[in-house]
């Protein structure tokens, strides 16, 4: 700074010398050339010894030379032939800067007698130089959805030379995006807006990539560029989207946890943040929170409960997807179920008669039950059956329903009672079962008559017997049970000899014995029949017959018997008819004894 300062003042100094000179010489004027700029060393400027009008050969002997005022030498004197001639290229950016009017101003002076001439050369302005941005490439960041005729100033170029060599024009690169408005500044010199004629869409170009050209208006025309790059910049302008409106998936009941059910996916055409999405649950009931849940970076959804295919064959289940700027949209996910043969058949009994009696013909109705499974399809459908030694049938009513019904004549002194196993299977794969025994008891029908265990009872007596004497028992059994199986004996009317039976012989209704209610003579009757009667309780009463015959044996002769009254008072001896009679041996019964059988 101190050195400019100097030079200048020395410069100043050099000056006044030279004007206090004219002034004493009384001639000095200015000498004026012009020359383009840029011409090469050696070139010739001016030729002094004939523009002033001096002989060439005294020059040197005058001690000819040429002052420059500025710094650098860019002309000198060739002394031997007064050419001023160009020592240095001269750029007339270089020495005037953007100065309209350009001058080289030197002197030349000779001696004895000391002469001074002033010379000053024009520097005419060549189009040496192009427009020049100051970057390679200026980088625009601009927010999409910006409204058209948004304006973004340009730097300017910058072109040394002046006037019509400095910058003329502006120009873009054709695009659907951007126009390029060119404005003048007071001054005249040129400037560049660009101009969004077209809305910006980052999800359609995230980029562009524009030439900016600035032309000067030389002869030939230079031109410079710069690469304009525009960023589009993200505008949450897009909704999150799902790949599908619906998804339709089956599963598996009784899949275990975790097992993928489906995976849901959207995207987002914005970018960052405004793309992040994260995966909910729409408006679903909280039954599907508990079965399934959903990862909510992933979008894939696991199931998380039981799923029972007889609880619900289906879900529809909301998702949704929300971006970082909090946009969403929805999709369906619908989840079908699939059976799984889980439950086996349920036999539902209706009605049931446990007990049947047992002349109960073909075809009576036992017991009404229904066959369901909660299962669908194959493993729904029933099979039902019973077992096949007994003598009844299915029959099927309405679907799942059926009767069981006695197929066959039954007895229950045969077969009392029967357990049925009822057995319903379904198809599924693996079948399942399920076994219900209904027990069915006969109830008793008089249907057996009593029968002696014999079919006819022969009873000896030895003569003279005691009254009251037992002398047998005979027996009937019944098949039948309780009052049906109550067998009572007695002995049917008719008469020994004049006298009924009934007052020489006795039955025990209860146990069959026979008593002999008087004492027998062998030498009147040897023998007689009685013709006893078994009859069951039942209504009406069944009976059978069988003979007694009583076969009296020959004796010596006794004392005939007093009985005395007997103390037992069950026994049948209650009906004998007590008789005085006298110890004699020779005392004859006058009883006679005479069959009066029925048949
Ligand atoms: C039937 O089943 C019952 C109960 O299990 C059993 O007590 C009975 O003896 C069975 N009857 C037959 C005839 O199998
Ligand atoms: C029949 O029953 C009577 C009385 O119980 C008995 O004394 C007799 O021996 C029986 N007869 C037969 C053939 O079993
Ligand atoms: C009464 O008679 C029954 C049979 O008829 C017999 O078992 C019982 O011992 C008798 N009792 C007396 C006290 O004689």
């Amino acid at each position: 700074m101190a050195g400019g300062m100097e030079n200048r003042s020395r410069k100043r100094q050099v000056l006044s010398f030279f004007l206090c000179l004219c002034v004493s010489l009384g001639a000095c004027e200015t000498i004026r050339y012009s020359m383009p700029e840029e011409k090469k060393s050696g070139s010739l400027v001016a030729n002094i010894a004939k523009d002033l009008k001096l002989d060439v050969g005294k020059l040197s002997g005058r001690s000819a030379r040429l002052i420059s005022e500025s710094s650098k030498q860019y002309v000198e004197l060739n002394a031997r032939s007064g050419g001023v001639i160009i020592k240095e290229k001269i750029d007339r950016e270089d020495l005037c800067g953007q100065r309209d009017l350009c001058f080289l101003q030197f002197e030349i002076v000779l001696e004895n007698p000391l002469q001074l001439y002033r010379m000053e050369v024009q520097i005419d302005d060549v189009n040496d130089n192009s427009p020049k941005f100051s970057k390679n490439e200026f980088v625009f960041k601009i927010p999409e959805l910006l409204p058209v005729n948004s304006r973004f100033p340009l730097e300017r170029a910058q072109d040394p030379d002046i006037s019509t060599n400095g910058i003329q024009s502006y120009a873009i690169s054709s695009n659907e995006h951007f126009s390029l408005d060119v404005l003048s500044q007071q001054d005249g010199s040129k400037y560049a807006e660009l101009v969004l004629e077209k809305q910006l869409d980052r999800e359609e170009q995230a980029q562009l990539m524009l030439i900016l050209t600035a032309a000067d208006g030389g002869l030939p025309q230079r031109t410079g560029t710069a690469r304009i790059r525009v960023n589009v910049l993200d505008n949450n302008d897009n909704f999150p989207q799902f790949s599908q409106s619906v998804y339709k998936v089956q599963l598996m009941e009784n899949s275990p946890r975790d097992t993928l059910v489906t995976k849901v996916e959207a995207s987002d055409l914005d970018q960052g943040l405004n793309a992040e999405i994260t995966y909910s649950f729409g408006q679903v009931p909280d039954k599907v929170l508990k079965l399934f849940q959903l990862n909510p970076f992933t979008g894939e959804i696991t199931v998380l409960g039981i799923i029972d295919f007889e609880d619900a064959a289906m879900y529809e289940i909301e998702i949704q997807v929300m971006d970082g700027g909090g946009f969403t949209s929805h999709c369906k996910v619908v989840v079908e179920i699939e059976d799984m043969n889980d439950n086996a058949p349920e036999v539902t009994l209706t009605s049931l008669t446990s007990t049947i009696p047992e002349d109960s013909s073909p075809e009576t109705v036992v017991a009404l039950f229904s066959v369901s499974d909660r299962d669908s399809g194959d493993n729904g459908r029933t099979l039902c059956s019973i077992q096949d030694n007994v003598p009844f049938a299915l029959k099927s009513t309405l679907k799942n329903y059926y009767e069981l019904v006695t197929q066959k004549p039954l007895d229950r002194e045969k077969v009392p009672e029967y357990n049925i196993t009822i057995i319903a299977t379904d198809r599924g794969t693996p079948r399942l079962t399920s076994v219900r025994v209904i027990q069915v008891q006969l109830s008793d029908i008089n249907d057996n008559p009593p029968v002696f265990n014999e079919s006819s009872y022969v009873m000896y007596l030895k003569e003279n017997n005691p009254p009251g004497l037992l002398i047998g028992t005979v027996r009937a059994a019944d098949l039948d049970t309780e009052q049906n199986a109550k067998v009572t004996y007695s002995a049917l009317p008719g008469n020994i000899g004049d006298l009924p039976f009934s007052s020489s012989i006795s039955i025990n209704s209860e146990n069959g014995q026979v008593y002999v209610l008087q004492s027998l003579d062998y030498e009147q009757r040897r023998d007689f029949q009685v013709t006893v009667r078994a009859a069951d309780g039942g209504s009406p009463p069944l009976s059978s017959e069988a003979i007694v015959r009583v076969v009296i044996t020959d004796e010596n002769d006794n004392a005939p018997f007093i009985l005395y009254p007997l103390q037992n008072s069950s026994s049948p001896a209650n009906d004998l008819v007590p008789r005085s009679a006298e110890a004699d041996k020779t005392s004859k019964c006058s009883l006679s004894f005479t069959r009066n059988s029925t048949d």
